[in-house]
């Protein structure tokens, strides 16, 4: 597998694949890889012949800083992980070539009402951070198809806008959530989690389910749904920042006419962030 620490270097030899007629599929992600990131890696082994990886812990996106130092650097055992999953080249940049001058001073991409709502209400310029290291990303590597896990479906809503918005020449390709035997979804932050919070975690799935199965039965509305969930995951020793029944295609509040549903949650167990969702289809 390439390596690359340079964008010049990293562009030279994308140019010469491009050139060779090759199709190239890129997966950014921010290191700490987990069997949800390979099955990105997976799928998009399938989409092409040349597969990049980028590793790059974005300082523009954590309204945290604590949250970014401490977030885990597994750069040897990711890097293996990647070679025997076939991957082509990996994009490892230091913070200062992505953002020579400090990421306040970069331009930024905000994807204005998607970037507000949820995650980005309770997580302050989080997905500005997001779109803006993406944007820089997509122009580095060129490639024709991006991959994404819809684990993050937000995010998924926020790039796949911006990619429209400003007419990227790139194709977004979605994944479903890789997930744990008893439901958890892969994260990087599951380590974070003590014992405890760990056999609590798959609470918040489980709320997920029920609260569709309760709309899919139509017996409830969806206020009730949503409380009621609240409380299950209250119940469990989460604190839940949303629990909420959405419009898959908007982000927006579901109605009782809206088809196609996404049901979103971010919840705290301790002092871990966990968000889910779960796909619901009236259609
Ligand atoms: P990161 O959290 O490392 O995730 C990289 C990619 O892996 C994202 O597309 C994410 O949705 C996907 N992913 C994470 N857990 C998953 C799971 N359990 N199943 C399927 N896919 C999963 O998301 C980011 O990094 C960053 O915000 C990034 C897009 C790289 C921009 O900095």
């Amino acid at each position: 597998m390439l390596h690359f620490n340079k964008i010049n270097d990293t562009r030279q030899q994308l140019h010469a694949w491009r050139m060779a007629g090759e199709r190239i599929v890129f997966v950014p992600t921010m290191g700490n890889l987990h069997q949800g990131h390979l099955r990105l890696v997976e799928h998009a082994c399938q989409l092409g012949q040349r597969v990049i990886v980028s590793i790059f812990v974005n300082p523009k996106q954590f309204n945290d800083k604590d949250d970014f130092a401490a977030y885990p650097n597994t750069l040897e055992e990711d890097f293996s992980k990647l070679q025997a999953a076939g991957v082509d080249a990996l994009f490892l940049p230091a913070v200062e070539v992505i953002y020579p001058d400090g990421h306040q001073k970069n331009s930024e991409i905000i994807v204005p009402g998607l970037s507000d709502i949820l995650c980005g209400a309770y997580r302050t310029g989080h997905f500005i951070g997001v779109a803006t290291v993406v944007a820089k990303l997509f122009n580095i590597v060129q490639a024709e198809v991006a991959v994404f896990g819809e684990k993050d479906f937000q995010q998924l809503m926020v790039i796949r806008r911006m990619v429209n918005e400003l007419c990227f020449p790139i194709e977004i390709i979605g994944v479903p959530t890789e997930r744990e035997c008893d439901g958890l979804a892969m994260s990087s932050r599951n380590g974070y989690l003590n014992t405890q919070e760990r056999q609590r975690a798959p609470l918040l799935y489980k709320a997920l389910k029920q609260a569709k199965s309760q709309l899919q039965s139509g017996g409830e509305d969806i206020p009730g749904v949503e409380v009621q969930a609240q409380q299950r995951l209250q119940e469990g020793g989460f604190r839940v920042e949303y629990f909420s029944v959405r419009s898959a295609k908007e982000l927006s509040l579901a109605g009782p006419g809206t088809q196609d549903l996404v049901i979103v949650a971010a919840a705290w167990l301790g002092k871990t962030r966990l968000i889910d969702n779960i796909r619901l289809n009236f259609g």
